[in-house]
């Protein structure tokens, strides 16, 4: 994979955070945001519009959104900021803060050429630069938005995420509403983000094992719910193993399912929880397989509320090291990640759950 350039989405400030039962202040949060956008990476999830009585850790998202549109951290290049909205509501409240702010930067490049996917052509509208340097096997040269300004903050962005499950048990759990319904949902709420140029990513959620179904979920599903994302105008769906459960064969076998259903791997992310240590395995047959995104969460802190006993995301560190073993090139710093990691997991009083961060800091 020699000059290969992988995509990191740091989800640490959301999937990270959101599990933790004391409440972390605000201050810390945007700490760790402004630490996490001086390492060099491109995309990252900042919050989530949900009502607090179901997830009170990120009840002060609306604050986090307006702080980034307003004081941007400092960064070396503009980042994407992602927020999961699981419904018209929480998109509703995203763009109220979002138009008061008037702070989207529309980057004036021209729309990226349309592909040849399952994504309706007008969706392809998305603000962000680096959307045209990930595409499947082949090599890229293109980075993190340079081209745009010279200034960090103005090339930002605002993206937001959706999530949909792939068994109905874990629907109901995480959205309290059918896969059906939790689709439906999705359409207004993509009609919006387009209207205000936000990218969308969608999720599907327990893709690889459900804590409820067990480890057997039809991997056709996954491809059927993918596929519904990308053509409702989703710009990038993350297929996510929720609950860690993801082994090798079970990895490659969907992903060989969702391209059998005409999904490209451009269109792709994948979202290793590291529960049962398999997750690196898994991102190396997605990277084999030419899926040049992947989620990770610093000091691998998280797990996912509905889904008792899932530890965190893969570490961000761990991924690093990965990649760059592998000659991926990721823009991203491992020694500065590395200290956020032991940062913030002594700040939240917990274990760093990166080998790689702490044998780096051991050096
Ligand atoms: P519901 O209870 O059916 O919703 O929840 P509702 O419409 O009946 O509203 C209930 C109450 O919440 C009402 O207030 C609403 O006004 C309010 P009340 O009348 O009781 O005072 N409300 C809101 N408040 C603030 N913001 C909103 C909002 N919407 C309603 N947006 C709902 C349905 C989907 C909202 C709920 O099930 C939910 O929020 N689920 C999200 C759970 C969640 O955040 N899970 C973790 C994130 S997903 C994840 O981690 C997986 C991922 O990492 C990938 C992977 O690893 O799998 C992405
Ligand atoms: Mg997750």
């Amino acid at each position: 994979h020699a000059a290969d350039h992988v995509r990191i989405v740091e989800v640490g400030p959301r999937d990270g955070l959101q599990n933790e039962k004391s409440t972390i202040p605000l201050d810390t949060k945007l700490e760790l945001i402004r630490r996490l956008a001086q390492t060099g990476v491109t995309h990252m999830e900042a919050g989530s519009f949900v009502p607090a009585k179901w997830v009170p850790q990120m009840a002060s998202t609306a604050e986090i959104l307006e702080k980034i549109l307003t004081d941007p951290p400092p960064a070396p290049h503009g980042i994407a900021y992602n927020y999961l909205v699981p419904n018209i509501r929480g998109m509703e409240s995203l763009v109220k803060i979002f138009q008061t702010q008037n702070a989207q930067n529309p980057t004036g490049l021209p729309t990226p050429p349309p592909s040849p996917s399952l994504r309706p052509e007008s969706s392809t509208t998305s603000s962000n630069p680096d959307e045209l340097s990930t595409s499947g096997t082949s090599p890229s040269t293109t980075s993190t938005g340079e081209s745009t300004s010279t200034s960090a903050s103005t090339s930002n962005s605002t993206e937001i995420s959706l999530f949909a499950a792939a068994t109905e048990t874990f629907s109901q759990k995480n959205t309290n509403c059918s896969i059906a319904e939790s689709l439906s949902r999705c359409r207004p709420i993509i009609d919006l983000a387009k209207q205000h140029s936000i990218r969308v990513r969608g999720y599907v959620s327990v893709a690889l094992g459900c804590p409820y179904e067990g480890p057997d979920v039809d991997p056709h599903k996954v491809a059927e719910i993918t596929a519904s994302l990308l053509e409702m105008g989703c710009d990038e769906v993350s297929v996510a193993d929720t609950t860690g459960m993801g082994t090798a064969p079970r990895t490659l076998k969907l992903l060989e399912t969702l391209k059998d259903a005409g999904i490209l791997n451009e269109d792709l992310a994948l979202h290793f929880h590291d529960t049962y240590g398999m997750a690196l395995v898994n991102t190396v047959v997605g990277l084999e397989h030419g899926v040049r995104v992947f989620d990770s969460s610093v000091g691998g802190l998280g797990g996912c509320p509905y889904s008792k006993g899932a530890t965190g995301n893969v570490a961000t560190e761990d991924l690093l090291h990965l990649l760059h073993s592998l000659g991926c090139e990721t823009g991203v710093d491992l020694v500065k990640m590395a200290e956020i990691g032991e940062w913030i997991t002594q700040k939240l009083g917990r274990k760093n759950d990166s080998r790689a961060g702490k044998a780096v800091l051991a050096r």
